[in-house]
């Protein structure tokens, strides 16, 4: 998604805050009033030393007590507030944005990204709120209204003024050195922490493999080196910040004695007041006390902007979709004109030129090689992956046209590797569909011819799958997610080798169910190694480097091939390893594009 930052990031970015805008200048004032208020400190000490001690009045002592005391309150009060609305405002971001930044994510792998690469955009929205509520937005508030305190330093002596605003001076640039030197680790940082867990995500995808032979051990040693490098980065930015937190510490502390100094000096040579030494020095740390705050909570502070950036971002990317008119639901054909795919992540061309058209009722084969695009051309007839040029058309209307709920309330989808989500089979099969009515469930699952084992299983339809479905077998997995495909008979099916696990009564199952669409007046598109799961088609396309190059009527594709391939094709049709099939394939497929059947 990189490639899509640009000024629509940046708008939508301000457009997020947008709605905030008004709480951000309540809170800008609110700030104000606070450290107007902060300055009653030095103001109490002012009046103790210079009026009630010099006067000798305990009843202008109590006075101004009550007053502080009552300044003092309403400070408190007035702080609560500015760190309730700053709450708030977190959990309101996070309300809007974590189902959007969740929707991104979601789709984000059919980009070429991995899971935890996903999962950080979710994480985004718990960088920035968890910030909200921390002590770093209080001290980016208190920041402009430390010239308040460097004028009433000054009021009290211009000497005492020079000297502080030196020291903001040298804290501010202190700041700014550790902005600077953060900020080139910031992202190698961040995406050392994604390499991290991305080998973390991918060695327990990989458990069994490795379990059985013998391999965890190297692979936790992968996951070590990458968490050592997510380690030094991390201890960089963590040294640089925490220096910069200790010196801007030890040099406020440095200021703070020197005012005091200066103070003593001045008043020796009767130039101030002692009240004045002491106000002067509560007001000089209190002017300094968010400029130590910001460099302490610096690294959480570029974390949670560049979190916020990506947020931009992420909201950016959902706003590209236009809005969509609905449309009537699709019954007379598909027709793909010229389509030329590309692989979203890598930008590699895949598919060029494919071209066919069925009409209602009609089943379609796609044969050919490993490796040759025939799950390019699912994923492009789906709307998964976009087509670069050409159209795919459902009764004229181009794939874009559709929002991807209406879409999918006429699409029917098995991939190649079915998973299914972390839920029960009637929630599988009825896509999450929280109104799904009962008989919708059943029939699909009868299409599928997998209702009987359902029902025996130990829930029935309410049985748990388990992460990614892993309860089941694969034969049943694939038979769920056939299922899955035929609810509520969507007009366009279309199955990725769905017979690659399935034993003679699934590929019967199989083929009645593509009789099924065919009768109802659907459109099937079936891609096999094995013949055995062409019964029900009526046409085939032979997919080979990513051309199309056969398509006809079922029998005259299936009888030159067998023709140009000889008797080595026999055996080839019940052959159950499905990987040793393609090599009869592509030998069939080269021989017909020299016959020039293409
Ligand atoms: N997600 C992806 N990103 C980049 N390239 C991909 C991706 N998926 C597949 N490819 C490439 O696209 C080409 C076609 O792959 P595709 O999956 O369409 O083949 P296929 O005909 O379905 O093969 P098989 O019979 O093994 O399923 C291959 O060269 C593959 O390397
Ligand atoms: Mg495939």
């Amino acid at each position: 998604m990189n490639e899509r930052q640009g000024p629509a990031q940046r708008r939508s970015g301000l457009q997020l805050i947008r709605g905030a805008r008004g709480l951000l200048v309540f809170l800008f004032l609110v700030s104000g009033v606070i450290n107007v208020l902060a300055l009653t400190g030095s103001f109490y000490m002012l009046q103790v030393y210079d009026r009630a001690l010099t006067s000798g009045s305990v009843p202008t002592l109590v006075a101004i007590s009550i007053l502080a005391v009552g300044l003092y309150g309403f400070q408190g009060i007035f702080d609560i507030i500015r760190s309730q609305v700053l709450v708030r405002i977190g959990a309101r971001l996070d309300r809007m944005m974590a189902p959007l930044a969740h929707r991104v994510a979601v789709d984000m792998p059919r980009f070429g990204y991995s899971a935890s690469e996903a999962l950080e955009r979710g994480r985004d929205v718990d960088t920035v709120r968890g910030f909200l509520g921390s002590q770093g937005p209080m001290a980016l508030f208190d920041l402009p209204w430390m010239p308040l305190f460097l004028g009433f330093i000054y009021i009290l002596h211009p000497m005492l003024g020079a000297l502080t605003i030196a020291g903001a001076f040298v804290l501010t640039c202190l700041a700014i050195a550790t902005e600077i030197l953060t900020r080139r680790h910031a992202q190698a940082s961040h995406e050392a922490t994604v390499r991290r867990n991305m080998i973390a995500e991918s060695n327990a995808r990989n458990a069994e493999v490795m379990k059985a032979m013998g391999y965890a051990g190297r692979a936790v040693e992968r996951f070590r080196l990458a968490n050592e490098a997510h380690l030094s980065l991390q201890t960089r930015t963590s040294d640089i910040s925490g220096t910069f937190a200790a010196i801007s510490r030890v040099l406020r502390m440095l200021l703070q004695s020197a005012i005091l100094g200066l103070a003593a000096y001045l008043t020796i040579r009767g130039e101030l007041s002692s009240g004045a030494i002491i106000a002067a020095t509560v007001a000089a740390a209190r002017a300094m006390a968010p400029v130590d705050l910001a460099i302490g909570n610096w690294k959480q502070i570029v974390a949670a902007r560049a979190a916020f950036r990506r947020i931009g971002e992420t909201a950016a990317i959902l706003d590209i979709a236009p809005e969509r008119m609905a449309l009537p639901a699709p019954r007379r054909s598909l027709s793909v004109e010229g389509i030329t795919v590309a692989s979203p992540s890598t930008g590699r061309v895949l598919l060029s030129d494919v071209s066919f058209t069925l009409e209602a009722g009609q089943a379609m084969g796609v044969i050919g090689p490993s490796g040759g695009g025939k799950t390019t051309l699912a994923r492009a007839l789906t709307g998964v992956w976009p087509v670069l040029r050409g159209a795919v058309r459902l009764d004229d209307a181009d794939i874009p046209q559709w929002t991807d709920d209406a879409l999918g309330r006429h699409l029917g989808y098995l991939p190649q590797d079915v998973v299914m989500v972390d839920g029960t089979v009637s929630e599988n099969i009825a896509r999450l569909d929280p109104d799904a009515k009962p008989e919708h469930i059943i029939a699909a699952a009868q299409a599928a011819a997998i209702h009987e084992m359902i029902v025996r299983l130990p829930d029935g339809y309410q049985t748990a799958l388990g992460p990614l479905g892993t309860a089941l077998s694969a034969g049943q997995r694939q038979r769920i997610g056939l299922a899955r495909a035929l609810y509520r008979n969507p007009f366009l099916v279309v199955l990725d080798e769905p017979n690659s696990n399935l034993d003679a009564a699934g590929e019967a199952a199989l083929t009645k169910a593509i009789e099924g669409v065919k009768a109802r007046g659907g459109i099937a598109i079936v891609v096999a190694h094995r013949p055995s799961a062409l019964k029900a088609v009526d046409v085939v396309g032979v997919i080979q480097g990513g051309r199309m190059v056969a398509f006809g009527p079922k029998d005259e594709i299936l009888r030159s091939r067998t023709r140009s391939d000889g008797a080595r094709e026999a055996p080839a049709a019940d052959q159950p390893d499905r990987k040793a099939v393609p090599v009869a394939v592509v030998s069939k497929a080269r021989s017909d594009r020299t016959a020039g059947v293409a």
